[in-house]
């Protein structure tokens, strides 16, 4: 297969392991090296003339990886370039049009790796300059209906950007008598949430909204551990889709399903590796493993990143308050309303309070769950607060999160966290004050600054106001890694004046942890 692609005459690009792989396959000497060079290294050219690497400096950055080495290319290759570990840091044989480095041009530490994609992409393989996603759907569309044959496309929709694009392109295929999707409310959604699915699929009744808020809150009903709701959230969908399966005859062979996944999913690496498991928890309902199983599923949008399906979705004229949508997890509410095993006071420390709630922390490869500190300060100067979180975290040990008092009715050695477990009441408080944070970021346009705002409720506060509000807004490109943001001054003290309108809300914090050590979600 390797060779195959080799001879067919294309040209072929080796990165890193791919440079080895060329080198092997073609009779150069690939070995295991002296020493390994991991991170960043400095590539020098030799000079000699080359497409791969036109227009790019004589010296330059570049991010390596490797250990093994190609200690001579293969006949044919001229060595591009060097460092100071590795003798074939880039090599080329023009004539068959294959092109090899050892570095990683993908990356944004090596600071030239996009002249050199380029140069490959534009020159070498001729590709067009002004691509872009939109111009794909014409062949998307065309794929849908060869796929979908004479049989109609069912969804399970989230109201997320993916589902909601790949349902619309096989509408657009497809044409509104065949494509029918199903949006299952658990009833621990944002407020208005419902409503926008409604009306965003509502239109030909090409949607039906399957209400099981009491289900899911029976099911959770005095859980209080974060991954057995999880668990418990998943089997329960697991029951409400095969229901509906089995209701609408979807298994009758004139169905298939359609599934909003995207290229990330599919990569079993990084901040995806989640992603995926996640929305293939679809694929645990034994009908939709059938379904799978015999090939009926279409998945328009598993070869585009995340971007490039927005931009799809704005070529099909989708609002753009769809699009720019935040992430939100697919256990909703749930695992942002914390819950306690019993009624516990702050615990004081040099640096503030310990609060006894346990929230998760990404420290070395290993989640862990341990108390969070409140520290007294106001969150509103620049990064330096959260550089003393960091401090603070590597300093205490067992804590991985620290949050910044910004409003309570109580000091808070008068406070305390109370006994408590996912209820009606809960939920809607969360929802009530999610719903404040949304409006006000959204008017002032602080959303858009943002990668993810989870808005958490902590059972902790003082006599008849037992739940606290954190405002976690995070900058991220990918949820892997993310930076607590500060917001702007006045911003936040109308946030905190509205979230104090609430009675039942005894204090708002701001969270100033990093992912790591920090992750997104508390729990
Ligand atoms: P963490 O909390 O691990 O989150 O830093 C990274 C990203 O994953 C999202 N997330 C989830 N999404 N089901 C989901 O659909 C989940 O159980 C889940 N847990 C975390 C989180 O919102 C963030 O974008």
């Amino acid at each position: 297969m390797e060779m195959a692609v080799l001879t067919a005459g294309i040209p072929v690009l080796g990165i890193c392991y791919g440079q080895q792989l060329i080198a092997h396959l073609l009779g150069g000497d690939v070995r295991p090296g002296d020493k390994g060079e991991f991170g960043l290294a400095l590539l020098d050219l030799t000079g000699e003339e080359s497409d791969l690497l036109r227009g790019v400096a004589d010296h330059q950055q570049v991010w390596m990886s490797h250990r093994d080495k190609v200690a001579a290319p293969p006949a044919g290759f001229r060595i591009l370039a060097t460092t100071s570990t590795c003798d074939t840091g880039a090599i080329e044989d023009s004539a068959r049009r294959i092109y090899a480095v050892q570095f990683h041009p993908e990356v944004v530490h090596t600071t030239e790796g996009m002249r050199i994609l380029r140069n490959f992409l534009f020159d070498i393989c001729g590709c067009e300059k002004d691509w872009n996603a939109g111009q794909r759907i014409p062949l998307v569309e065309d794929l849908i209906r060869q796929r979908a044959g004479d049989r109609n496309i069912f969804f399970f929709v989230s109201g997320g950007v993916d589902s909601t694009v790949a349902f619309m392109l096989c509408l657009d295929a497809l044409g509104s008598d065949r494509v029918r999707g199903v949006y299952v409310d658990t009833g621990l959604m944002r407020e208005g949430e419902t409503e926008f699915v409604r009306q965003t699929f509502g239109a030909f009744g090409l949607i039906r909204i399957e209400e099981c808020e009491e289900e899911f809150l029976a099911a959770l009903e005095g859980v209080r551990e974060p991954e057995l709701k999880r668990h418990i959230i998943g089997e329960q969908f697991v029951k409400v889709q095969e229901r509906i399966i089995h209701e609408m005859g979807l298994l009758s062979g004139r169905w298939i399903l359609g599934q909003g996944t995207i290229y990330p999913d599919t990569i079993e690496s990084g901040g995806t590796a989640k992603a995926a498991t996640i929305k293939t928890h679809h694929n645990r309902v034994p009908g939709i493993q059938k379904l799978i199983e015999s090939g009926h599923i279409v998945e328009p949008l598993a070869d585009f990143y995340k971007d490039e399906v927005r931009a799809i979705g704005r070529e099909l004229g989708l609002a753009p308050q769809l699009l720019e949508r935040h992430p939100f997890p697919g256990p909703g509410l749930a695992i942002r309303c914390l819950c306690a095993e019993e009624d516990q006071p702050f615990t004081r420390m040099p640096d503030g309070y310990l609060l006894p709630v346990r929230s998760v922390g990404v420290q070395g490869d290993s989640r862990s769950y341990a108390p969070v500190l409140a520290i007294e300060a106001f969150p509103s100067a620049g990064a330096r607060l959260q550089d003393e979180a960091t401090e603070l975290v590597n300093r205490s040990r067992g804590v991985n999160r620290v949050i910044a008092r910004v409003a309570s009715r109580e000091s808070l050695e008068h406070q305390q966290v109370f006994a408590s477990t996912i209820t009606h009441g809960r939920v809607a408080l969360l929802r009530r004050a999610d719903a404040v944070v949304r409006e006000l970021s959204r008017d002032s346009e602080f959303d858009k600054e943002v990668w993810q705002f989870p808005v958490i409720l902590i059972p902790a506060g003082h006599g008849e106001a037992r739940d606290s509000v954190v405002l976690r807004p995070i900058q991220s490109v990918d949820g892997m890694t993310a930076d607590s943001v500060t917001m702007p001054d006045e911003l936040l003290r109308e946030m905190a004046r509205r979230l104090m309108e609430i009675p039942e809300i005894a204090a708002v914090y701001y969270d100033l942890t990093h992912k790591p050590p920090g992750t997104i979600e508390w729990e």
